[in-house]
């Protein structure tokens, strides 16, 4: 692995590691020196620097500005416990912060950024192997796109959901209780005191957001891919469980260093579909499509667009977990978690058991004797809550690629818009078209604009390049006249995303947005859109001619740069569909295999 000829330590691994090519170089002894005098610092001996024991970065993702993973900052001590008992010296550094609710214009855009960060210290440092903290949504994809790109042994340790969240009785979950408190503040039901008090409430501990959002998506889909020990996703951040999952990840982190697992070994296409079909039987997150597809792309797998649809649609929701059923991350955690619904896909045949993971064993090995043990939460694979419950990928002149996740569809939108006798998923609509989110803010409640159950609202400039980032922003409510009649949901289309905690079936992450040229820059307010289902197209009705005539006009402006980094972010960036990815970065695979130079 290494260029020199220096002995091995005694680490129990039989070959040098990485870390010795600083710390232990007779080739560069000017340097090993260098390196060693100021590592002292912590109190490290050179004699344990030189021992060759592996090293083990803490990728420290929580802080004050990112309070959804801040718990990591104590967590950590359990995880150089873990280390330092399993032979290894813990090494903790931070990550760039993202906090979702809080980084504007949107978090999607430093999720590249701290995939750079993080690439830049597992490469240049001396490091063996890491334990990446997760838990707020971008920190997990970010950082298993870094350990990919410098294959260094990783292991994810996610930092759990809070604990569940009550208001007035009810079970009140994170951004959930956002939009569905929007819906009745608009209507005149309840007051702004109230509005403020049941988000409040949905958030009752330390924590990631309880719902099955983007947070816990990523978790489960982590373990779902195999990079954390079993039952790690969904443990409640303040369960004394939490603390016990963090030492024994450090632990493992060291193993895996012996044992050489890395990214490479567990990442495959198999691995990949494997959570795929987890996203749908839980529920979870539209988010997962991009940062799925970003993490394939690091990882040198071909993940399709098309694969949603192909290994995802078909599987049902098992997990009744909000937003698309009614429980949280409590309920969900004792309910058996993602092995719980890994076993039921298992033992249907939906996933591929044979796949490796950190453990060391494959899958099937890890989920022996793990089953649900409350039925109401996780059911059964046949008795689903829903059956066919995952994402429908679309397609036709105003976009190649979109999804819509179904297990959302409420029965009375599916009554209202796709069950037209005769012409069941079929739905024309005319449309509305908001240039960002402020022009939507500033016209919904438009008279002139005569909204009524039969519009389609469309969002544009909300993409990668658009916003940019890529905002969560498609899932826009209808206007408070059609709110007070009951009416709390239109068909929605847009090229930005939706929150992962949103109940709303919208069609979006299209690509290309409307920024790069694609057909929804063409689309203009008045326009019939058809939706349909049954074919997966979603095409204005549109002359050619008269859409050749409208590219004359150029596409709608977006705002300008506002950082360096949106500029840069904008250069590189790809579409949704590809993961919004930089351009060129997923070259680079494997790249800690190439000595330090010094
Ligand atoms: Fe951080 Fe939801 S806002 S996990
Ligand atoms: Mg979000």
């Amino acid at each position: 692995m290494t260029g020199n000829n220096g002995a091995t330590g005694n680490n129990g691994a039989g070959r040098r590691l990485r870390s010795q090519d600083w710390f232990d170089n007779p080739d560069h002894i000017d340097m090993t020196a260098l390196y060693l005098e100021r590592f002292m610092n912590q109190g490290i001996t050179p004699e344990e620097l030189r021992s060759g024991k592996p090293v083990i970065g803490i990728a420290q993702s929580g802080s004050d500005l990112t309070p959804c993973n801040r718990h990591h900052v104590d967590l950590a001590k359990r995880v150089r416990d873990g280390i330092r008992d399993a032979g290894g010296i813990p090494i903790e550094f931070p990550t760039h912060p993202i906090f979702e609710n809080c980084k504007r214009p949107t978090a999607a855009l430093d999720r590249n950024l701290a995939y750079l960060g993080l690439v830049e210290i597992l490469y240049g440092y001396p490091l063996d192997g890491v334990v990446l903290t997760t838990g707020c949504d971008k920190t997990t994809p970010s950082a298993i796109m870094a350990a990919s790109t410098v294959d260094i042994p990783a292991i994810v340790l996610s930092g759990g959901p809070m604990l569940d969240g009550w208001h007035e009785g009810d079970l009140v979950g994170s951004g959930t209780v956002l939009w569905r408190s929007r819906r009745k503040y608009a209507a005149g039901e309840i007051d702004a005191v109230e509005f403020v008090d049941a988000v409040m409430d949905s958030a009752p501990s330390i924590g990631h957001c309880n719902t099955m959002g983007t947070a816990s998506t990523m978790n489960a889909l982590a373990e779902a891919l195999g990079l954390s020990l079993t039952g790690c996703a969904a443990i409640p951040a303040a369960y004394r469980e939490r603390g016990q999952m963090a030492y024994r990840t450090g632990r493992r982190a060291v193993e895996l260093v012996l044992e050489d697992i890395r990214p490479s070994d567990i990442l495959t296409r198999e691995a990949f579909l494997n959570a795929v079909r987890v996203n749908s039987a839980i529920g979870g997150s539209t988010n997962a499509q991009p940062h799925l597809a970003a993490m394939a792309k690091h990882a040198g797998v071909e993940l399709f667009p098309e694969d949603w649809q192909e290994h995802g649609y078909d599987i049902p929701l098992l997990a009744d977990v909000q937003p698309a059923g009614r429980f949280l991350g409590e309920r969900f955690h004792r309910a058996g978690g993602v092995p719980a619904i890994m076993r039921e896909l298992l033992d249907a045949g939906k996933l591929d058991g044979s796949c490796r993971t950190v453990t060391g064993s494959s899958i099937g090995q890890n989920l022996e004797g793990r089953h649900a043990t409350d039925r109401e939460v996780i059911r059964p694979f046949d008795r689903p809550l829903k059956e066919r419950a995952g994402f429908l990928v679309l397609k036709g002149n105003l976009f190649d690629f979109a999804i819509m996740k179904t297990s959302v569809i409420s029965d009375e939108f599916r009554q209202r818009y796709l069950s037209e006798p005769g012409r069941e998923g079929v739905f024309e609509g005319r449309a509305i078209v908001f240039d960002g989110s402020e022009d939507y803010h500033r016209r919904i409640n438009d008279p002139a604009l005569d909204i009524d159950e039969r519009c389609i609202l469309v969002i544009r400039g909300a993409g990668p390049l658009g916003w940019p980032g890529s905002a969560e922003v498609v899932n826009m409510q209808p206007p408070d006249h059609l709110l007070k009649r009951g009416i709390t949901s239109l068909p929605t289309i847009g090229d930005g995303r939706q929150s992962g905690t949103a109940d709303s079936p919208s069609i979006l992450n299209a690509s290309p947005e409307s920024a790069a040229g694609g057909g929804l820059a063409w689309l203009r307010t008045g326009d019939t859109i058809r939706i349909d289902l049954t074919k997966g197209r979603c095409d204005m009705l549109v002359e050619e001619a008269e859409i050749d005539r409208r590219r004359s006009d150029g596409i709608p402006p977006v705002p300008a740069d506002a950082t360096p980094w949106q500029r840069l972010y904008r250069k590189t960036v790809t579409q949704l569909s590809d993961g919004a990815v930089i351009e060129g970065a997923a070259d680079f695979r494997k790249i800690a295999v190439t000595p330090p130079r010094h």
